[in-house]
Parts: C-alpha cells; sequence; structure tokens
C-alpha cells in the first residue's frame, strides 16, 4: 500500500487533458505517464485520472501503466457502471471516485445523485470497500447528499467546485461568495459525520487559495486549469506554483 501524509493538505493531480491532446492525434505523445510521473516529482501527493466509458482521454492501458509506475496513490474517477467496477476491482486502486457521467457533457457537470440511488449505490460501493480501495463521492454541497453519501458508506466526499469557480471566472462575485459559504458548511457538515473532505473542479491559481483555506479539506483534485498553464510555464512550475499557494492558503510555507 502506498502511504498517504495524514497532515498536509494533499493535491491530486489529473492528467486527463494530456491524454486529451494525445487523442487529438490519436499518437503516443503526449504521453499522461509521463507527464503523471513529472507530476509526482513536482509535489503532487496523488494522480487522478478519470477512465470514462467512451475512453474520450485516458484509455485502459493508461490505467494499466499507472498501476504499473506510479509511485503516489492514483484516485480512479469512474461512473458507477459494473464495467468500471469490473476494471476497479481488477486494479484496487488506492482510491476511487464515484463520478456521474453523461456522455454528452464536455466535463463531469455536477454531483452524483446519492440521495435518490441509495440503496443501488450503496450496494455498488460495497465490493470495493471490500477491496481495500477508499470509496470518494463527487457531490455538490448539498446536505441531503453529504448525508446520504455517509449512510451508503463512503470513506471521502469530493466536493464540487465548478459553480464558485464558474461564477467568479464569470465576474459574479456575490454569487462566487454565496457558493463558497456552501462549501465552507458542508465541509464542516462532512467532517463532523466523519468523511473526510476532498475538493476539486474549475480551480485555478485565482480561485485555490479559499478553498484550501478550509481546515476540513483533505485534498484538492487539479487537472484542466494545470496542464493548461503547463504549456505556458511547464509542468513542474505550474505545479509548483499551485502547491504554493495551497501551503500559503493553509498558513504554512512550502520551505520546510
Ligand atoms: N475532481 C473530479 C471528481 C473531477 O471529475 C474532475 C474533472 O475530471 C476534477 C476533480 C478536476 O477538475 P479540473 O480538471 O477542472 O481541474
Amino acid at each position: 500500500m502506498i502511504p498517504v501524509n495524514p497532515t498536509q493538505l494533499r493535491l491530486g493531480v489529473n492528467i486527463d487533458h494530456v491524454a486529451t491532446v494525445r487523442n487529438a492525434r490519436g499518437s503516443a505523445y503526449p504521453d499522461p505517464i509521463r507527464a503523471a510521473k513529472l507530476a509526482e516529482k513536482a509535489g503532487a501527493d496523488g494522480i487522478t485520472a478519470h477512465l470514462r466509458e467512451d475512453r474520450r482521454h485516458i484509455s485502459d492501458q493508461d490505467i494499466d501503466r499507472l498501476m504499473a509506475h506510479l509511485g503516489v496513490p492514483l484516485n480512479f474517477e469512474m461512473a458507477a457502471t459494473p464495467e468500471m467496477q469490473a476494471i476497479a476491482l481488477r486494479h484496487k486502486p488506492h482510491a476511487v471516485c464515484i463520478v456521474p457521467e453523461k456522455r454528452e457533457e464536455r466535463t463531469t457537470e455536477g454531483g452524483l445523485e446519492v440521495a435518490r440511488e441509495e440503496n443501488a449505490l450503496a450496494h455498488f460501493i460495497a465490493p470495493l470497500r471490500d477491496a481495500g480501495c477508499r470509496v470518494s463521492i463527487f457531490i455538490g454541497a448539498d446536505r441531503a447528499q453529504i448525508e446520504a453519501a455517509h449512510r451508503i458508506g463512503a470513506h471521502v466526499i469530493e466536493l464540487h467546485t465548478g459553480a464558485y469557480c464558474d461564477t467568479h471566472a464569470e465576474g459574479r462575485f456575490d454569487e462566487a461568495e454565496a457558493e463558497l459559504h456552501k462549501l465552507r458548511d458542508m465541509s464542516a457538515l462532512a467532517h463532523s459525520l466523519g468523511l473526510e473532505v476532498h475538493a476539486g473542479h474549475g480551480l485555478t491559481y485565482d480561485t485555490v487559495k479559499p478553498v484550501a483555506a478550509f481546515p476540513e479539506v483533505m485534498e484538492l483534485n487539479i487537472g484542466h486549469f494545470l496542464i493548461g498553464e503547463a504549456i505556458f510555464r511547464g509542468l513542474t512550475p505550474a505545479i509548483a506554483e499551485m502547491r504554493r499557494l495551497m501551503d500559503e492558503a493553509r498558513g504554512q510555507s512550502a520551505v520546510a
């Protein structure tokens, strides 16, 4: 089992969009596993990869190679389907993050509907828990969903930060502030129920600090912005700057 640092706010780097660029040409380049290894060296505490049903970015072979070569935990993002469950049970990654998935969406647009699917999801995650995977549920900042995630036996919830980031990017700062309040209150609620709290989606240098400052949040998963920023400054400096901002928000110096 790959160790997890229990004290520091962890940064999970999502490498899906390295595969998006690779697949645009149907070539082997750029290699998402090379990016994952580089991210690891740059200070990522984990790597996140989403094997989508349509395989639009990450492939089955990418998951095989990540499992073989990563020195940090893999957070395997997947929809709640029998096919993905079988793949997860074959690999037994450190964590599985259950996300909603629609073929027509560009990205994971909302959180999972846990409250309505409680029984089905409880049955779905039971074998993953039994296999030793940390089970994370990607949800909106909503009390009913968090309480349902707790009841079905999830270890972790990952709060969807997309609404906060989108409103911030559009200059709707009052709405962004309201979204941030919801995220903060729901982080505290989830923590009080004994759930580990993660957050992610759409985070950038401009939006990361208020979320990183929530004391209950243990991990941020960030992809699209970092891979985009890597075009301009390189992957290692792009990750180092995100790490610095996270540490600053948490009141820690990046220098030990
Ligand atoms: N967390 C989850 C559960 C996601 O689905 C995604 C997007 O794949 C992310 C984090 C990362 O979002 P972004 O790529 O916008 O940083």
